[in-house]
């Protein structure tokens, strides 16, 4: 990205980071320019990553419950589907040509440049830009804001080709199904690319060092997330280590897994291996070195409170540096850059970003989780509300899941709040709100919820965490 005009910003990155902060600064008045080389705005998010994604969970949750659900729904003749995965994947395709475009005319509609090619940062004021066709070109500006993002980290042992051995890229375009896929690592790509494949008819196993699913989220909400993705027909190889995937003359994958904690070896055969052990920053060429930008240990760039690197005048947000890697944080960071480059003052509330894994049920949570509040030393409240006491999602038979709210025992504050179920990443909008304006549970207790909707559990596990529900 580059700003300009008062004072020029740059940015390399088209992706959510860099592409919002462009329009941003082009909004305040900035001469801005958005160098991105993949040839596409939206970066690994629209390309290869959240829109792509969504799009085969939409389809293969639908195929899912006609086949699985519809009779029992009163709808016969849906034993006779059939799967057509080229449709699938044009419809995949079809979202994300239509949003990397509309990015392209956001741009063009507040006047920000995209400049097509690999940037690298010749020094604080000055951008070298190999276009797609070769050329080379300068862009002299007084802002860098660096928004290069991540890609997959990638695994000894496990040579990825993208074809049988793929990341989530590969994973997202398999041009056939596979009758079984192992997934490595049972983190946020893992379940969902793992849902996607396993709803299709792959058998699907997940193998996973640690002993719970989800990397990180709240230990109950894990719990009920595994055993919901067991009855689904996923299994699951918990505390687990992979020690090779190789291509066999078969053209199948073996794959080696040993018990975490040391013990015998087993080799399971495969059609497909998905690797989705996290992501790394990326800032290959970026010419970080030269420039003399510091990175820590695991590679990010380091930056302040308000994105500031080490080098005066050059920027960093996103992916490429701390925190969650997600698209939503990228845009709040990229938001706050060019305010903070434009007027000294922006805002990014870590504590209020939520993560949303789109399976089915939906998985969302805000704030902390209960071990974390645990850790703090904090007295708290919790409030459980199931989804079988709701009304919607028995009317819906979709009632799977549960919501929890974690408050301050002393001020009844809202702490965390962490949803299993139905319409979760757009319920856990709620919980955001409240974090923000440092709502208490009661808050939201008193707040009347629409009568019959799945919102109505989130009331009520307020209720639940400083009095009783009512329903349940
Ligand atoms: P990126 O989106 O990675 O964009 C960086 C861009 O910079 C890239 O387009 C790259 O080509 C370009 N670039 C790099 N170096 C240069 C250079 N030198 N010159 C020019 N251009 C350069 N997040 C969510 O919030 N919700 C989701 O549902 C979600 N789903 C995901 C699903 C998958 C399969 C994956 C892989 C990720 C998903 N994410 C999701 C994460 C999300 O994609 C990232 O957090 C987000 O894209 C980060 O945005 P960014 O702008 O920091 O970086
Ligand atoms: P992740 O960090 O979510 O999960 C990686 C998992 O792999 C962890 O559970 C970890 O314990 C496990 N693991 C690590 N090494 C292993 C090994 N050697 N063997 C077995 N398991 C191992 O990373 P993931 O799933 O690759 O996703 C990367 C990023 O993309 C995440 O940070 C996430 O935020 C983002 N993303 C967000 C989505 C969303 O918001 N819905 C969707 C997809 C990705």
């Amino acid at each position: 990205l580059r700003v300009a005009r008062r004072s020029l910003a740059t940015s390399s990155g088209g992706g959510p980071g860099g592409y919002v902060a462009a329009i941003k600064a082009a909004q305040l008045g900035l001469k801005t320019a958005c160098v991105e080389g993949r040839g596409a705005l939206g970066g690994t998010c629209l390309n290869v990553g959240c829109i792509p994604s969504k799009s085969l969970l939409h389809n293969s949750h639908l195929y899912h419950v006609a086949h699985e659900e519809f009779t029992k729904r009163g709808i016969d003749g849906a034993s006779n589907l059939k799967i057509n995965l080229p449709t699938m994947m044009k419809a995949k395709e079809k979202a994300v040509t239509g949003l990397t475009r509309g990015v392209e005319s956001l741009l063009k509609k507040n006047k920000a440049d995209y400049v097509k090619g690999w940037g690298t940062i010749v020094n604080a004021g000055e951008i070298s830009v190999t276009g797609l066709d070769g050329t080379k070109s300068t862009l002299k500006t007084k802002n860098i804001i660096i928004a290069t993002g991540s890609e997959p980290s990638p695994f000894p042992g496990v040579d990825v080709d993208e074809k049988v051995i793929v990341t989530s890229t590969g994973a997202l375009s398999l041009e056939k199904i596979p009758e079984s896929l192992i997934v490595i690592g049972g983190g946020v790509i893992g379940l969902e690319l793992g849902s996607v494949w396993n709803r299709l008819g792959s058998k699907t196993t997940v193998v996973e060092f640690a002993d719970s699913v989800g990397a990180g989220m709240d230990a109950d909400m894990a719990k009920i997330f595994q055993k919901t993705l067991q009855k689904q027909g996923m299994n699951f190889k918990l505390g687990t280590k992979v020690i090779s995937a190789k291509k066999n003359a078969a053209g199948k994958v073996e794959v080696v897994v040993e018990p975490a904690k040391g013990g015998p070896k087993e080799t399971i055969v495969v059609d497909v291996v998905l690797l989705s052990i996290g992501r790394r920053p990326f800032t290959q060429n970026l010419g970080l070195e030269k420039a003399g930008v510091k990175l820590d240990t695991k590679g990010r760039v380091i930056t302040d409170a308000q994105f500031k690197t080490n080098i005066p005048g050059i920027r960093a947000i996103g992916d490429v540096i701390a925190g969650p890697m997600l698209a939503h944080k990228s845009e709040e960071e990229g938001i706050a850059a060019a305010e903070y480059i434009h007027s000294g003052h922006g805002h990014v509330n870590y504590n209020a970003i939520p993560s949303v894994i789109y399976t089915h049920p939906e998985v969302a949570w805000v704030g902390l989780n209960e071990a974390e509040v645990k850790a703090k030393g904090i007295e708290y409240n919790v409030g459980l509300f199931p989804f079988v006491g709701n009304s919607r999602a028995k009317t819906i038979d979709d009632a799977e899941g549960t919501v929890k709210i974690i408050a301050e025992k002393k001020t009844d504050k809202i702490l965390g709040a962490h949803i299993i179920g139905p319409g979760a990443g757009e319920m856990i909008a709620e919980a955001v709100l409240a974090i923000e304006y440092g709502a208490s549970s009661e808050d939201i207790a008193r707040t009347c919820h629409a009568h019959p909707t799945l919102s109505e559990a989130f009331k009520e596990a307020a209720m639940a965490t400083y009095d009783k529900p009512i329903h349940f």
